[in-house]
């Protein structure tokens, strides 16, 4: 296990060990509590002790043996990109405590080569768009958490031209990379990276589907806690439109609502009218909205290139 303890009472930790991931839980729950919202979704708890390490470590603070504050890193797609979604005890707020671990994040993101750090505000935090902006980052975008109500999911529908789901192995990952980087328009070879990261976290599991055995999309599902969430999901940009991505959706639904998964998660950029429009008619409801707030990273010099600029 990576971390380090300072005299503050400050853990750096790279993969967190059960009894950490036991406290984040208390915290996050005593923050629910208080705040009447939750951060379950946005922390992504459930795979905290899973998480292949990436290159930021999560920051733990601790007053009185006691985890008071978290802030957990999180990269989902390109290496140079990370998410921090920051908590303090509510009686411990504005006290200098959230602003301490967001300079402990800008600093490691910084030795980790991280030129984007996105902050991760529920639009329910009555602190959090402050606290962000006392941060100096910009609004990047926003996105809606939607849970799977069930009793919405249209019933089985046959079809003349069926998808078909099936797990994904690490000799898929090129042509997923394509199919995700041509939906995203994102570069093929960061989308590979992070196939090859995510696909090593035990909770995950990659789907490559296919349609008369040609591959045309990509979906993952991950699954702790009783609770799943879907994601990187993409259907090849040329075939967008044609239904298969409805089929995909409600195939890894029926999937995970069958092996017992109490709640079905997905996130969706506000603006994605058809993504939105798509996941409501799967029987998804919008449960809560988050802005991820921006802070761009300067390129710290390497130690060569600070000799030569003297
Ligand atoms: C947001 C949160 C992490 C801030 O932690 P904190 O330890 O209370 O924050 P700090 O004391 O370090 O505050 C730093 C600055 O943020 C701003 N800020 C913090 N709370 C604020 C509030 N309630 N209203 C307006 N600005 C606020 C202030 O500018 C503050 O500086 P100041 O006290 O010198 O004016 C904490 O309130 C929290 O856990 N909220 C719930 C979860 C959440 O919203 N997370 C999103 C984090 S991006």
């Amino acid at each position: 296990m990576a971390f380090t303890i300072d005299a503050n009472g400050v853990t750096l930790a790279a993969r967190l060990s059960s009894q950490q991931v036991e406290q984040v839980r208390a915290l996050a729950s005593l923050c629910e509590v208080h705040d009447s919202y939750s951060m379950a979704a946005r922390l992504d708890v459930g795979t905290l002790e899973t998480r292949p390490e990436g290159s930021v470590k999560d920051v733990l603070w601790y007053q009185s043996g006691e985890m008071v504050g978290f802030a957990g890193m999180n990269s989902y797609g390109a290496p140079s990109e990370v998410e921090a979604t920051i908590l303090v005890h509510p009686d411990l707020r504005r006290r200098g405590i959230g602003r301490a671990m967001a300079h402990i994040v800008v600093r490691e993101c910084q030795r980790g080569g991280i030129r984007r750090l996105l902050f991760v505000v529920p639009q329910e935090s009555r602190e959090g768009a402050g606290f962000a902006r006392t941060m100096g980052t910009q609004h990047s975008h926003s996105e809606y958490t939607m849970d799977l109500d069930v009793t919405r999911i249209p019933p089985f529908e046959t079809t003349h031209n069926p998808v078909e789901l099936r797990p994904a192995g690490a000799e898929d990952v090129p042509i997923m990379a394509a199919i995700v980087a041509s939906a995203f328009a994102e570069p093929v070879q960061e989308e590979e990276q992070a196939l090859v990261r995510l696909m090593k976290d035990i909770t995950r599991t990659t789907y490559l589907a296919t349609q008369d055995g040609r591959p045309v999309g990509v979906i993952q599902s991950a699954v702790s806690d009783g609770r799943a969430f879907i994601i990187h999901f993409a259907v090849r940009a040329d075939m967008q439109g044609q239904g298969i991505g409805r089929q995909m959706l409600l195939a890894i639904a029926r999937g995970l609502q069958n092996s017992g998964s109490r709640w079905i998660t997905i996130e969706v950029e506000t603006d994605n009218r058809n993504a939105l429009s798509l996941y409501e008619q799967c029987g998804f409801v919008a449960v809560g909205a988050t802005d991820y707030e921006l802070l761009e990273l300067p390129r710290v010099p390497t130690a060569p290139e600070l000799l030569f600029d003297r």
